[in-house]
């Protein structure tokens, strides 16, 4: 099934429904294609998408820069400092301005509370598609890539697989909640059976997980949130050990150095929530590793494990591309 999906815009795959999600699928494996047999497909040619970074990125910006230069187009990198928006412009002007110049918007802004609102601010006013390249709620170009990859090591039937969703101590930076999240949001629409674990001061969003449930409900998954890894471990066929940020355990998450250092004396007391080989060991005998990336080695997993043969991180970063290309054709392209 293919569905029309120019102009739209991706904030969440929440809101797409799975008929879209499958067109999204079927043109990634035909980009993945094209790309294995050196063919040069240009549906984006001389268009423009202009992706505006809050924050750093690696996978994000490398996947949808080279997406577009191999679809034929171009993408204006940027950042707040490189734009008026850092001296106070409104999203407003920023969105129909760059309406009126090319044929999408992309951008990561992940500030607790701030970015999802941005981004949607942006969407109500620009007339071509945004794009999210993760909030501090969703990472929908993540969990694309991520249900791709695994599809391809267990086929489109997932029903009754078992994925732990397990928080992980690091230290490099407070990370997201939007990986996790949109994992918990869209692993049980495909019949699979998600186990969190996280440690109390550590908790996913309540109406993400309440969303989650009810996808769970209404698609014959499953979501269970238990009390340690080595539960949610215990006969998993994928692992994703991953860290996140305690911003959803305060009532109201401010931005300031008291929250921070709170935050920080929370994530000291669960160093042990490491992913090792022994609890590993636990999970079905030919499990997968699965992480977003950027790991924090040797503390979210140990290097065993992350470089072993259970380890499917670099098909999972490798996928990001070709997911990108994907959003980008549909939702950019136009007829000729
Ligand atoms: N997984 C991911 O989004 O990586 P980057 O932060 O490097 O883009």
């Amino acid at each position: 099934m293919q569905i029309d999906l120019r102009g739209k815009d991706l904030i969440t795959f929440d809101d797409w429904s799975k008929g879209e999600i499958e067109t999204v699928l079927e043109t990634s494996k035909y980009y993945k294609i094209l790309r294995a047999t050196h063919q040069i497909v240009e549906p984006l040619k001389h268009k423009t998408l202009f992706m505006i970074f809050f924050e750093q990125s690696t996978r994000t910006r490398n996947s949808m820069e080279a997406a577009m230069t191999q679809l034929g187009g171009h993408a204006h990198d940027l950042t707040p400092s490189k734009m008026q928006l850092s001296h106070g412009e409104s999203a407003k002007d920023t969105a129909i301005v760059l309406s009126r110049m090319g044929e999408g918007i992309a951008i990561r802004n992940c500030f607790y509370n701030i970015g999802n609102k941005y981004l949607n601010e942006i969407a109500r006013w620009a007339n071509i598609p945004v794009i999210s390249m993760q909030d501090d709620v969703y990472h929908p170009l993540q969990v694309i890539a991520d249900l791709m990859t695994i599809q391809e090591y267990y086929g489109k039937d997932l029903r009754g697989l078992k994925v732990a969703v397990v928080w992980a101590y690091a230290t490099s930076h407070a990370k997201p909640l939007s990986v996790p999240q949109s994992q918990i949001l869209m692993f049980p629409r495909y019949g699979m059976h998600v186990a969190v674990a996280h440690p109390p001061e550590f908790p996913l969003q309540k109406e993400i997980v309440e969303k989650a449930r009810k996808n769970a409900e209404e698609n014959g998954g499953k979501i269970e949130f238990v009390g340690d890894m080595a539960e949610a471990v215990k006969d998993a066929d994928i692992v994703i050990p991953k860290n996140w940020g305690g911003f959803a355990y305060f009532d109201e998450w401010v931005d300031d150095e008291e929250h921070f250092n709170e935050m920080k004396a929370n994530l000291e007391r669960h160093k042990d929530w490491k992913l090792t080989e022994e609890i590993f060991a636990l999970a079905k005998k030919d499990a997968k590793i699965m992480h977003a990336l950027p790991a924090d080695r040797g503390k979210e997993v140990v290097d065993e494990l992350l470089d072993g043969p259970h380890s499917i991180i670099y098909d999972e970063a490798e996928n990001r591309l070709h997911t990108a290309k994907a959003v980008l054709a549909l939702t950019m392209g136009g007829r000729p």
